[in-house]
């Protein structure tokens, strides 16, 4: 039984297909990174592996679960395993503090470990000093950290990254990276993240995913895919010389 499953994933938008036949197998604790351009199904992906948008045809399969034979009530319950960081990061007018903790609240956890918690994940994203203030003042940099510890506090089997670090200085680009990194290792946490970042994607990734026109063209090791490409495609891609 394999952990993530994709099996012939298509998705038509108004009688465009953004995804055409996409299969992927990612194995429990694998981080599998995508690449590819701008418009070229990423995010799609990730919201249709987190079960927030259906395939038009084709089967997302979890843990050996059909996803598509499940009634609502089991999609919910799935969900709970898995956490999307959205690619444009939506803090709620509250404080730091609560922003983290709203995900737990809403499961109803104890306060005594929610703050726990928060506090915990406060702390390796490197904004505890900043617990009290309105999420909504922070810096693109500091918010991007917010939003990464939102999702982490939820401690997801899966965790699905959609350019956690676009947009972001070096010294912010490592430490979400670390923070990834350890989450990993520590946790067997299974990732599969978006970038734009192709030396994020071979830095991170066990496995490299390259998505063109909603095809995955190629797959496989960071050192494989980036130093021996077999498409042509992917090389141009990697060489900077492909237009689009
Ligand atoms: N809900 C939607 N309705 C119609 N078209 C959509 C919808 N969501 C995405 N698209 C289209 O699907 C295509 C793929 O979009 P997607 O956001 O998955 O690309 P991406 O690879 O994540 O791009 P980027 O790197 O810019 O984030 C785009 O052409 C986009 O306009
Ligand atoms: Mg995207």
């Amino acid at each position: 039984m394999g952990f993530l499953k994709l099996q012939n994933v298509t998705k038509i938008y108004n009688n465009r297909y953004v995804l055409k036949d996409i299969n992927i197998s990612v194995k429990k604790g694998e981080i599998y990174a995508l690449i590819g351009p701008s418009g070229a199904g990423k995010s799609t992906l990730l919201r249709i592996i987190d079960l927030l948008e259906k395939p038009s045809s084709g089967e997302v399969e979890f843990e050996g679960v059909k996803t598509g034979l499940l009634n609502e009530e089991g999609i919910v319950k799935l969900r709970r395993k898995m956490v999307l960081l959205s690619q444009k990061v939506v803090l709620f007018n509250m404080s730091v503090f609560g922003n983290v903790a709203y995900g737990l609240n809403l499961r109803k956890i104890n306060y005594k470990i929610v703050k726990e918690k928060v506090n915990e994940v406060l702390n390796r994203v490197k904004m505890l000093e900043y617990a009290e203030q309105n999420a909504l003042l922070l810096s693109g940099g500091e918010a991007q950290r917010i939003a990464l510890a939102r999702s982490i506090v939820l401690e997801p089997e899966l965790l699905l990254l959609d350019e956690p670090t676009a947009n972001l200085d070096p010294t912010n680009v490592a430490l979400i990276e670390n923070i990834i990194r350890e989450l990993n290792a520590k946790h067997k946490t299974t990732i599969i993240i978006a970038t734009h970042n192709m030396l994020q994607a071979k830095r991170l990734g066990d496995k490299v995913g390259f998505i063109l026109n909603g095809e995955l063209v190629e797959e496989g090791p960071p050192g494989q895919l980036f130093n021996q490409p077999i498409d042509e495609r992917t090389k141009a891609f990697i060489d900077g010389t492909m237009i689009y």
